[in-house]
């Protein structure tokens, strides 16, 4: 039995509200937590027994030690060790692989050097786990939210930002996007904005139009 739950967390990034998902997978019993964000412990006790963390990407990192100090087992984004030597991670994901069982599959992406972003896919409830390959926000959002996101080309719906369009290798996106949308899932969940419960994989494609997917 698998299941898969959302918490999330006020984030302020440059002055400007984009708040930030954790999303936690529970693998019979043991959870497992994608992007670890401030969160009362008890607040998982219902759910389980927290056993792992991904930080998955360069950017998102900010509360791992927090949870790697509560005895967490901890698989990193490639570069992330070498940004935060201060934490000690159990594994780097350099390629995909399913070290949970085969419910839960991480694809770590290379196109995107800032980032270095581990994709999560959930495949019992058809899901795809990112945290900055694309955003979603919408109308409920701060007007200052929605402006800044607008400038940086991540406004309005699923979109990915101008540092995308500007740092991916182009060529490496096309192939590694591609493979997420051959991919079995239809729920998409990013770290920032709503959750996008079905059509996800149409929303991704459009996120990537630019790149000629
Ligand atoms: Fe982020």
């Amino acid at each position: 039995m698998t299941a898969l739950h959302t918490f999330e967390a006020p984030l302020r990034f440059f002055g400007v509200e984009i708040g930030s998902r954790m999303t936690v997978i529970d693998i019979d019993g043991d959870l497992l937590l994608h992007s670890p964000i401030a969160l009362d412990p008890a607040r998982l006790v219902p759910l389980g027994t927290p056993r792992w963390l991904l930080a998955p990407s360069r950017m998102h990192h900010l509360h791992a030690g927090t949870w790697l100090e509560r005895g967490l087992e901890g698989f990193a984004a490639p570069g992330l060790a070498e940004k935060r030597p201060d934490l000690t991670f159990h594994r780097i994901v350099d390629a995909a692989c399913e070290p949970l069982g085969d419910a839960v599959r991480f694809i770590p992406l290379r196109c995107f050097s800032l980032t270095n972003e581990v994709v999560l896919l959930h495949r019992p409830s058809r899901t795809l786990v990112v945290t900055d390959l694309v955003f979603h926000f919408t109308a409920a959002d701060p007007l200052a939210t929605r402006a800044v996101m607008f400038c940086s080309g991540a406004y309005p719906g699923c979109r990915s930002s101008m540092l995308e369009r500007i740092g991916m290798n182009r060529a490496v996106a096309r192939e590694e996007i591609d493979g997420l949308l051959a991919l079995d899932f239809d729920r998409l969940i990013p770290s920032h904005g709503a959750i996008i419960e079905t059509g996800g994989r149409e929303a991704l494609r459009g996120a990537y139009r630019w790149l000629g997917l």
